[in-house]
């Protein structure tokens, strides 16, 4: 099988939906952008109000909250995501980018040092915990306590609820600057937030970026052992680390799915959705339409402009885009700077099997020897 397939366009082609059965449900998935835009768009008819039907739904029996806020509708969702988005936008802060550029820098210098290195569990994986480590401001300590929970936050046996509780208990006594605290002190609409409602906001939090920024970091670093070129045209202009960041998004999509809900009779293009169903926003198939992305199944470093939606789209679109883009940039930048070549020993694709389609997100394991100049 290609890396990374479009298993959606001859569907997107043909009629744009492709029906996905799960768990017994039909569910019409959205395939091109447009449509795809649109439907987000109009929240009011494809809604996210929801508990436990937004997020992919091989995650539904996963938690036992409704993840706040991207299973909700405004007024509640942009209530809440008002509450949280100050501490997503961190990664913009310049010391906070200078902090993270060194972190990936010398975990780069360490792979080189390696030699030969296992870079989903030894690479991207305490990449990510040790960002987040960052980003909800705690000791990195607890970067190696995630780190063995393994490459989803919530499948492979985290006992992730348990944890945030003992969290939110430990930062009443110990009130900081960190995550925790912050959802503890914040005062919503005139009242401190409930304990389910602080767990609902930090399950999303660690569930949402854990694979999906391990499996583009994984991707990135196969790409770059099967085009040698890559890195030398990184080299040329640093604006290519931004370009490329956005491609890799683009190209990976590592979220396949999210979907809504249609309380009313609703249209998606010509076809008519009716009320009580869902539809499943297809991130991946919209970034491959050849209506919009000119060589769609190419990875093209310094692709301009690049409307893709990777990180989703309006009021719900992705909260660690932020954190997310600076370390693939950080990734990048440090890649072009140190190493000048990746031999690529073997891999394990990571593969997502539906009813109706075989996709691939990422790695399982990817064996690599990086070389220095
Ligand atoms: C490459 C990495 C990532 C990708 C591709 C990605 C993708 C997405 C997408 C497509 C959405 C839209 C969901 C919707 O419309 O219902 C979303 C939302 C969200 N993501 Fe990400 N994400 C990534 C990284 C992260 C990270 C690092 C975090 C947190 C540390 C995160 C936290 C969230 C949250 C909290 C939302 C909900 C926002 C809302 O409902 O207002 N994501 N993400």
């Amino acid at each position: 099988m290609p890396t990374h397939n479009d298993p959606f366009r001859e569907a997107r082609e043909q009629s744009g939906l492709q029906i996905t059965e799960c768990n017994g449900e039909r569910i019409p998935y959205i395939l091109g952008l447009k449509d795809l835009r649109k439907t987000v768009k109009d929240w009011q008819n494809f809604s996210s109000d929801h508990p436990f039907k937004v997020v992919p739904h091989s995650e539904e029996n996963l938690r036992s909250m409704r993840q706040i806020p991207i299973e909700m509708d405004p007024p509640d969702h942009t209530d809440y995501r008002a509450i949280v988005e100050p501490f997503f936008k961190r990664p913009t802060h310049t010391e906070y980018m200078v902090d993270m550029a060194e972190m990936v820098s010398s975990m780069v210098s360490d792979a080189l040092d390696k030699g030969e290195l296992e870079a989903v569990h030894e690479f991207a994986l305490p990449l990510q915990c040790r960002a987040l480590a960052r980003l909800l401001n705690v000791p990195e300590s607890e970067a190696e306590v995630w780190r063995a929970w393994g490459l989803h936050a919530l499948t492979e046996g985290s006992g992730l609820e348990a944890y945030t509780a003992k969290q939110f208990t430990a930062a009443e006594k110990n009130q900081g600057d960190d995550f925790f605290s912050m959802l503890n002190g914040v005062e919503f609409k005139g009242r401190a937030l409930t304990f389910e409602e602080k767990q609902g906001i930090a399950n999303v939090t660690f569930a949402g970026g854990k694979d999906t920024v391990i499996n583009v970091v994984s991707s990135i670093i196969v790409y770059m052992s099967e085009h040698p070129g890559a890195l030398d045209f990184l080299r040329q202009d640093e604006k290519y680390i931004m370009t490329a960041c956005e491609e890799f998004v683009r190209y990976v999509s590592p979220l396949t799915v999210i979907s809504r809900s249609c309380p009313h009779i609703s249209k998606v293009g010509d076809h008519e959705i009716p009320a009580g169903s869902r539809v499943g926003l297809c991130w991946p198939s919209a970034n491959r339409d050849a209506s919009v992305f000119k060589k769609p199944d190419e990875v093209v470093l310094d692709r301009v402009p690049n409307p893709h939606i990777g990180f989703g789209y309006g009021i719900h679109n992705c909260l660690g885009a932020p954190q997310a883009r600076l370390i693939i940039r950080s990734l990048l930048k440090s890649l072009s700077e140190q190493v000048k070549s990746i031999q690529l020993i073997s891999v394990v694709p990571r593969i997502e099997k539906e009813e109706s389609y075989t996709r691939q997100v990422g790695y399982d394991r990817v064996v690599v020897k990086l070389s220095s100049w």
